[in-house]
């Protein structure tokens, strides 16, 4: 289809959107290059109208949609040209993404296709191998980007845990803030192959840094069987956890208490726990825990680029045993 055939409102969005995305470029490059970050956030729906995120992987753009039933097949790759061309970069470097809100959130971990392709982005002083393609996820969530900064302060010659680790970037954080050992656990074998890949990428040495492919329950049963002990906590779940049959597994609403609770369990006195959740209308019930002080830091670990207004992209707490 030509641009000439497309809805002129839809030709007037991309024009819209372009704009923005543009300036906010101009902006936050210089802002993030001074720090070598090279993923950052252009934009998060903050036009009513205009129902996508697009998001900067040092060349790549990534462009989402926020998908509805009304969704058209045409709005996106139309939204996808007007901000290539806005920042000159090429097609082959344009990555367009449907994205579907709350349980539909299973679909987040489906594959899209299967390039295998990773890149390697800065963050800092680190390096991390980041998918702009076959997932919904890239395997950096830049959101988080001020929070890891804040793990690695605290890191030097503690025992870290990292449940719900993903690609492990907390960890190589901590890591690089001289954590004495680090504990990964994901469920997902590509997970812990994408972790152990970045700490190779970092020179980490693979002895003192661990990564535990199970269900997170498991694991915190048989560490607390164990007795293993931690200094240092990042727990970042998803909002639900499904079985292959498809049946909620777990939900954060529902089950953070018991969550926290067995985490709390391994921590050693003196302990700092970060609990993180994306859920959107997330209510906390922390009062049961054995903890000295349950202290929210949302407005501290959210990034200038990640400030929308419309919504709070993750909500964040420190928690002191
Ligand atoms: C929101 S992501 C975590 C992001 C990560 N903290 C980071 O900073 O990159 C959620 C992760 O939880 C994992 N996961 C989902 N259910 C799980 C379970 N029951 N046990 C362990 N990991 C699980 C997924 O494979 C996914 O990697």
């Amino acid at each position: 289809m030509n641009d000439s055939d497309i809805p002129e409102h839809f030709q007037r969005q991309g024009r819209m959107l372009a704009n923005r995305v543009k300036k906010r470029f101009k902006h936050l490059r210089n802002r993030f290059s001074r720090q070598n970050i090279e993923v950052f956030r252009l934009y998060d729906w903050d036009i009513p109208e205009i129902r996508a995120v697009v998001d900067w992987y040092g060349g790549h753009l990534v462009i989402g949609e926020y998908m509805r039933r009304q969704s058209v097949p045409e709005w996106l790759p139309m939204m996808g040209r007007a901000v290539a061309g806005a920042l000159d970069v090429p097609a082959e470097k344009v990555h367009l993404k449907q994205r579907w809100a709350g349980r539909q959130d299973g679909r987040r971990y489906e594959r899209l296709d299967h390039t295998d392709r990773k890149i390697v982005l800065f963050e800092r002083d680190l390096r991390f191998l980041v998918n702009p393609t076959d997932y919904v996820d890239t395997g950096l969530f830049a959101d988080h980007r001020e929070t890891r900064q804040m793990v690695r302060e605290l890191a030097a010659g503690k025992d870290f845990l990292n449940l719900y680790c993903y690609t492990a970037s907390f960890s190589c954080y901590a890591a690089k803030g001289g954590a004495r050992s680090t504990v990964s656990v994901d469920r997902s074998d590509s997970a812990i192959q994408w972790a152990r890949e970045n700490f190779v990428l970092n020179a980490m040495d693979l002895t003192t840094h661990r990564l535990v492919q199970t269900h997170a329950f498991d694991f915190l049963k048989k560490a607390a069987r164990e007795r293993q002990r931690f200094d240092l906590a990042v727990v970042d779940p998803p909002s639900y956890s499904t079985t292959k049959t498809r049946n909620v597994a777990f939900d954060i609403a529902r089950d953070h208490p018991r969550l926290l609770k067995a985490v709390v369990g391994l921590l050693r006195p003196g302990a700092t726990l970060f609990f993180s959740t994306n859920h959107q209308s997330f209510e906390p019930r922390m009062d049961g825990l054995a903890a000295a002080d349950v202290t929210e830091i949302t407005a501290g670990t959210i990034p200038e680029d990640y400030a929308s207004k419309r919504k709070t992209i993750h909500r964040c707490w420190r928690i002191a045993v």
